[in-house]
């Protein structure tokens, strides 16, 4: 920590320390999709684009969500990949920029499963695959895949985490959140499967057990795993997997005995209270259920959320304060205000609130 950050949030800026993971400070850039990977590639002007939130003092970078070796786990040619002589190749400079920088890095392992639209590129003729071929509509779009075809997807995971290893990244989070194909297993309403990845809720989470435990397999014991999840999905904000804190525990206890170390609960505001009778958050439950490390994430810094895309003031950062003395959580992912302003962690650290800016749209189309 810095000498001079204002006691305000010093929570913010101590040292993390885990069993897998150090990190210099609390906080993690949030994945956000880019699409300015052409061909897949991500280029030098990706690369400083991580570089400098990294210079920043951002003390985790996870990357936008990148394409495990699947043809159909991508929707746009310029959504970065993840397999590939090429892509892999820019990752690494990505990874070599970010630490030169003093940072660290995990790679977002990503497959969009059945939000793939017909025709998409990069691989046109792919089809969307998902559990039982249903979008997040519940609508039959083609069949369902075969065992055989779900375990070859969780060997395209286990061969990214290998890649991510071996490339240098500090860490990996595989992306198991917002209706996309790993989310799509865990979700009643688009896994309607009979064989062990199917069934009741603990049958639904095997596709991602699987992925943990040969993304365990790949990298070790010590290299950190983080996995993402969600209730909400993209086409409906207020989705539910779990009711209740015991449904999450249901959730949560085999993909801690699979071996993630870190769980990233993804919400749209982090004061909002996951269940009645109580002010935890989705990260504060995950927290004492799993006893695991949590990031939390939502709003951060902004008073508007995620996905209006409209442009939003800044606000105060208090209530995270709170809930991080308090040890709710130990890591804050922050996303849009990150996305206009590489800056934003230092600003803050330094106690220049008053430079923070409102998050902008525009951003959206460009790599500050
Ligand atoms: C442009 C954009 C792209 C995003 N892409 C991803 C993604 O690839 N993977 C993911 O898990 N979440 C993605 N998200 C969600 C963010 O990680 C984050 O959870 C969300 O923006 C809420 O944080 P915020 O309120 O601080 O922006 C994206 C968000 C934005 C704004």
């Amino acid at each position: 920590m810095t000498n001079n950050v204002p006691t305000s949030v010093q929570p913010l800026f101590e040292k993390f320390n885990s069993d897998q993971l150090e990190l210099a400070n609390r906080t993690v850039m949030a994945p956000m999709t880019r699409g300015f990977s052409p061909g897949g590639v991500p280029n030098e002007e990706v690369a400083a684009y991580y570089r400098r939130r990294a210079e920043n003092h951002v003390g985790l970078i996870v990357t936008e969500g990148t394409g495990i070796g699947h043809p159909a786990s991508v929707s746009g040619e310029n959504i970065p990949l993840f397999y590939g002589e090429e892509a892999l190749q820019g990752w690494e400079n990505v990874v070599k920029e970010v630490h030169e920088a003093g940072g660290k890095i995990a790679p977002q392992l990503w497959h969009v499963g059945m939000t793939r639209n017909e025709g998409d590129l990069p691989n046109p003729e792919a089809a969307a695959v998902g559990p039982s071929g249903l979008n997040l509509d519940g609508e039959k779009i083609n069949e369902p895949l075969t065992t055989e075809e779900v375990e070859d997807l969780v060997e395209a995971y286990a061969a990214a985490a290998g890649h991510a290893k071996r490339i240098g990244f500090d860490a990996i989070e595989i992306h198991g959140a917002h209706g996309y194909l790993i989310d799509q297993f865990f979700w009643e309403q688009t896994n309607k499967r009979s064989d062990r990845f199917g069934g009741d809720l603990v049958g639904r989470t095997q596709f991602a057990v699987e992925i943990v435990e040969a993304c365990r397999r790949e990298v070790g014991p010590d290299f950190p795993i983080i996995f993402r999840f969600s209730q909400w999905k993209m086409n409906d904000f207020q989705a539910k997997l779990v009711e209740t804190s015991e449904e999450l525990e249901q959730f949560l206890n085999p993909l801690v005995e699979a071996g993630v170390d870190i769980f990233h609960c993804s919400t749209r505001r982090f004061w909002e209270p996951e269940f009645e009778g109580s002010d935890l958050n989705l990260a504060g439950w995950t927290k004492k259920i799993t006893g695991k490390p949590v990031i939390s994430v939502g709003s951060i810094g902004l008073d508007g959320v995620f996905t209006s895309f409209t442009s939003t003031e800044t606000s105060s950062l208090d209530g995270l304060m709170e809930k991080l003395k308090n040890g709710e959580f130990d890591l804050v992912a922050i996303g849009r205000s990150l996305l206009h302003d590489p800056a934003w962690v230092k600003k803050v650290e330094e106690g220049r609130s008053d430079e923070l800016k409102p998050f902008d749209k525009e951003a959206l189309g460009k790599l500050y």
